[in-house]
């Protein structure tokens, strides 16, 4: 069993026995324990006292004793899990699982029908199944700390659960936060669905590899037989009709091209313009939340209130909860915190690198505000980098036009300086703000101070 295994089962067990979720802390004990460490170290790893770990920890063996039927502490936890875990596989526990889905990943109201006690001797184990969850979280990022962004979770709440939305795109520049939104609101409305899976975009995997892995967790076990040659699995969205499910695509930006406007797809991944308009446009319970650095071009275009589609763009976080990154980043001065703030536009990375910059250089907050200039830490650029190198050679002169100026830049002037034909320049500029690269405030364009600093050193 590795440690994402051992977690997924654990919360399984305490929240058929307590209704809850793993906490955080729970969850550092079981993995501190996997790692062997003592608790001790637990306890200096997560800042707290030696006693108040060991408190956590045995309500934690406690519950999970309960759960399994047998006497289960820090030191027989690993074989204790394994064999539960084939125990789940003997004796058909993950299917009775997946039948009362429904309340698995929702208010459990029946968890005294699951096992109480795990049974080793029964029957032998079948090592080529795995249990099937409802839940796939396994690349969801652990959830740190979290500031503010109380607007941001309600609405999208509101446009999930209550409205309904079937296609919700989450955007904004690098850093700015949506991967930690986007967990924290998974963790705050899992609960909501019969399935849910949290998938990392990093390959641009093929719409047919995709479909593949959301099918093979929604599909009951007898859909597919894996020695049979001739599976069974139904369409995608026959699987989004029959069951309410949650599906998070992170890291949707690498399904577009680079050189290209905001949001097209690469030729590789056409396809998914098809699965998105199927997905937004047939019926159905589910949602999919995409998250990433600007929205499929379908996507952005569909805005209108009553449409299951919505966009919802980040933009920094507010000054209070800046403040506390600053805090947390260890950072003296506390007077000076504003102005940095401001100069990175609360950009929660931008925030934290530059602390740490100022930190680790032995500098004071004061040298980083003495001029225009802005001090650009080497991975704040390397994210600037990556996000210009996507531009098209049209939005690319624009930008350089922005960057030239001091202070904001009417259209007239960029199609005269950024020598773009006037039929263009409406849609470089539509793709720059998709992209949230620029601000646009009474016909005037703006770039973000450190995006301009950055140009101005290309
Ligand atoms: N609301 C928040 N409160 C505290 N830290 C945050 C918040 N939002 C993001 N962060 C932190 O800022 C960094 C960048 O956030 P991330 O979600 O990865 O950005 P993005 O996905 O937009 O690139 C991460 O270290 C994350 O933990
Ligand atoms: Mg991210």
């Amino acid at each position: 069993m590795d440690i994402k295994e051992v977690l997924k089962l654990a919360d399984e067990l305490v929240l058929a026995q307590t209704n809850k979720h793993l906490n955080n802390l729970q969850e550092r004990i079981l993995r501190g324990t996997w790692e062997d460490k003592d608790y001790q170290e637990i306890a200096q790893a997560v800042n707290l006292s030696e006693a108040r770990v060991r408190e956590v920890a045995s309500d934690l063996w406690q519950i999970i004793s309960k759960r399994l039927g047998e006497k289960v502490s820090k030191s027989n936890l690993r074989a204790a899990m394994e064999r539960w875990q084939i125990a789940l596989f003997s004796s058909n526990v993950a299917q009775y699982v997946r039948n009362s889905s429904v309340n698995f990943c929702g208010d459990n109201k029946h968890p005294q029908n699951l096992p109480t006690s795990h049974p080793p001797q029964q029957e032998p184990s079948s090592p080529q199944q795995t249990p099937t969850l409802p839940q796939d979280l396994s690349e969801m990022p652990e959830l740190g700390a979290f500031y503010a962004r109380t607007g941001e979770l309600e609405t999208l709440q509101t446009w999930i659960l209550q409205e309904r939305c079937r296609l919700v795109a989450l955007t904004g520049i690098s850093g700015i936060g949506k991967t930690a939104l986007a967990a924290q609101l998974t963790q705050q409305i899992k609960n909501q669905f019969q399935y849910v899976l949290w998938h990392n975009l990093n390959s641009s995997p093929t719409p047919a590899e995709l479909q593949e892995k959301l099918t093979e967790l929604f599909s009951e076990p007898e859909d597919s037989n894996p020695s049979a040659t001739n599976t069974r699995r139904l369409p995608l969205i026959k699987y989004l009709q029959k069951y309410r499910c949650l599906v998070i695509l992170n890291e949707i930006h690498n399904l577009f091209s680079s050189g290209q406007h905001a949001g097209q797809y690469k030729p590789a991944c056409e396809e998914y313009r098809a699965l998105f308009k199927e997905i937004a446009e047939s019926p159905h319970n589910s949602c999919f939340l995409l998250v990433g650095w600007e929205p499929p071009r379908e996507v952005a275009q569909l805005k209108s209130p009553n449409s299951p589609i919505r966009t919802l763009t980040l933009t920094g976080l507010d000054p209070a909860a800046s403040r506390q990154i600053l805090r947390d980043s260890g950072l003296t001065e506390e007077q000076e915190w504003d102005a940095l703030t401001d100069r990175y536009q609360g950009n929660p990375l931008w925030l934290k690198s530059v602390a740490t910059l100022i930190e680790e250089s032995g500098s004071r907050v004061t040298d980083f505000l003495q001029n225009d200039s802005i001090v650009l830490p080497e991975d704040v650029r390397d994210v600037c980098r990556l996000q210009f190198n996507r531009l098209s050679e049209r939005e690319k002169s624009l930008m350089f036009v922005l960057a030239g100026e001091s202070g904001p830049v009417s259209r007239d002037s960029l199609l005269e300086k950024g020598r773009i034909p006037s039929s263009e320049l409406p849609n470089a500029l539509q793709s720059l703000s998709r992209r949230c690269l620029i601000e646009k405030r009474d016909n005037l364009y703006t770039l973000l101070p450190v995006l301009r600093q950055y140009i101005k050193g290309l």
